[in-house]
């Protein structure tokens, strides 16, 4: 495969997205089985939409979608960063929910950790993680991801629903960012 002009190097193939997606929606699926609440895929957009397909195909148990959309903003002086909510999730069901929040990148924990505590706080029955990527080296908040595709160093990384200034999205594999692309 031709590699993108913008790419300096493939990180993970499209292949190993494939065989490792496969193996967490395998973990994800004995783990819930036997759950007496529903799951629900949450897939937080845009980032996420390449991962979350790729991962329900291989999910074996009945399992709804839903989407939101957040991103973080620095609220005053505090040194945490707090939620906007740009498009919010819109049920009276969270009780009987299980929810998987799935991303496609945990970096510096803030959007993650406030999402899950605000579901939470809603009174969902059981919130989790499940990341393509994560940058644990960025981290500014305690976060775990329950489930986790690869760990990845601090790298500008697109492809795979990853984006800069929205483009690359589309790439089917995960791949460094030349510099001289967002340093011009
Ligand atoms: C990315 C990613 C997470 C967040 C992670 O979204 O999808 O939501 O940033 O960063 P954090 O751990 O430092 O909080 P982004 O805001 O780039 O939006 P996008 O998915 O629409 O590209």
């Amino acid at each position: 495969m031709q590699l993108h002009p913008s790419i300096k190097e493939i990180l993970i193939t499209q292949e190993q997205i494939e065989k490792r997606t496969q193996s967490l929606a395998e973990q994800i699926t004995k783990d819930y089985a036997d759950s007496d609440g529903r799951l629900l895929i949450l897939s937080i957009l845009k980032g996420s939409v390449m991962f979350t397909g790729e991962l329900m195909k291989y999910l074996n148990i009945p399992c709804e979608i839903d989407f939101m959309k957040v991103s973080s903003y620095k609220n005053g002086t505090e040194s945490t960063l707090a939620l906007n909510i740009l498009l919010d999730l819109n049920r009276t069901d969270l009780p009987q929910l299980d929810i998987l929040i799935v991303e496609d990148i945990v970096d510096t924990g803030n959007t993650l950790s406030n999402l899950a505590n605000m579901l939470r706080a809603r009174g969902a029955k059981s919130v989790r993680i499940c990341t393509l990527l994560d940058k644990p080296s960025r981290r500014l908040v305690e976060l775990t991801p329950d489930y986790c595709g690869f760990t990845i160093p601090d790298e500008f990384v697109v492809g795979f629903g990853l984006d800069y200034a929205e483009e690359l999205r589309n790439l089917p594999y995960v791949g460094v960012l030349r510099r001289e692309i967002y340093e011009k």
